[in-house]
């Protein structure tokens, strides 16, 4: 679903090159959830925004849904977005003139399809929002911009899920049920979750862990790291 080669994202800073991401590699497989965490100001955003075609790497190569990202333009890679990846900003981005519910009506209807309105009405209600339907961005609280967010982002059933943060700005009660809300969708649909968290309870909910330190990987944990496990114990 997600093959990561080698990135590099570099920013001219004055006279000096920074170095936000350096040689990052890894691979999630259809419907498998991977958590990425590690400290502020460590790349995660910048890796999620590279992995979903929304950013280009200054070198190094993303396969998403079986395109070389390198090769498609933007219209292409909008396009490949638009089909098959959703999308949760650490800032929500919701559109200020549009309703709850017409911000997650959107993605269906640049694809043309039907039932927007009905499907964006039972997602809201799944989120704890269904009394919110006609509320604009300024007029909902953080935590519910964020709910309007993750409703947004599941609407056109995508492959791959990028979710920066998703329960940052969350009381525990309502973390919890967005949480099994992203798992959920993850069994019932097989899509794929790459969960941007510092929240190590989530990130455990996930298959493999991946820490990030000063753009570096520097830890990964998951399936792997059980194998080899069993495989010491068995030894
Ligand atoms: N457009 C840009 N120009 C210059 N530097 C940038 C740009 N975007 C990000 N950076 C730098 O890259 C680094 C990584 O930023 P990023 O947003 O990926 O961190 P993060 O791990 O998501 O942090 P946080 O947990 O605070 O969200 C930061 O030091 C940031 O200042
Ligand atoms: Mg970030």
């Amino acid at each position: 679903m997600l093959v990561a080669e080698r990135l590099t994202k570099t920013f001219a800073s004055g006279n000096r090159t920074l170095t936000v991401l350096a040689e990052v590699s890894f691979a999630v497989d259809t419907g498998a959830t991977c958590a990425i965490v590690g400290p502020s100001g460590s790349g995660k955003t910048t890796l999620l925004g590279l992995c979903a075609g929304l950013d280009r790497p200054t070198s190094g190569t993303v396969w998403l849904a079986g395109a070389d990202l390198n090769a498609l333009d933007e219209d292409a890679r909008a396009a490949l977005r638009a089909q098959h990846v959703g999308f949760i900003f650490q800032s929500f981005r919701l559109i200020p003139t549009l309703t709850a519910l017409e911000n997650v009506m959107v993605p269906l209807e640049l694809q043309g399809e039907r039932g927007a309105h009905d499907r964006a009405a039972t997602l809201l209600d799944r989120v704890g929002l269904g009394d919110r339907l006609d509320h604009y961005p300024t007029q909902l609280s953080g935590g519910e911009q964020q709910r309007v967010a993750i409703a947004r982002a599941f609407i056109h059933r995508p492959a791959i899920l990028f979710a920066d943060e998703p329960t940052g700005n969350l009381d525990d009660d309502t973390s919890h049920r967005i949480e099994d809300l992203l798992f959920e969708l993850n069994r019932e649909a097989g899509t794929a979750l790459i969960v941007v968290t510092h929240d190590l309870e989530l990130a455990a909910r996930c298959e493999r862990t991946i820490r990030l330190r000063g753009g570096r990987v520097v830890e990964e944990m998951g399936d792997s790291h059980w194998e080899m496990g069993a495989e010491a114990s068995a030894a």
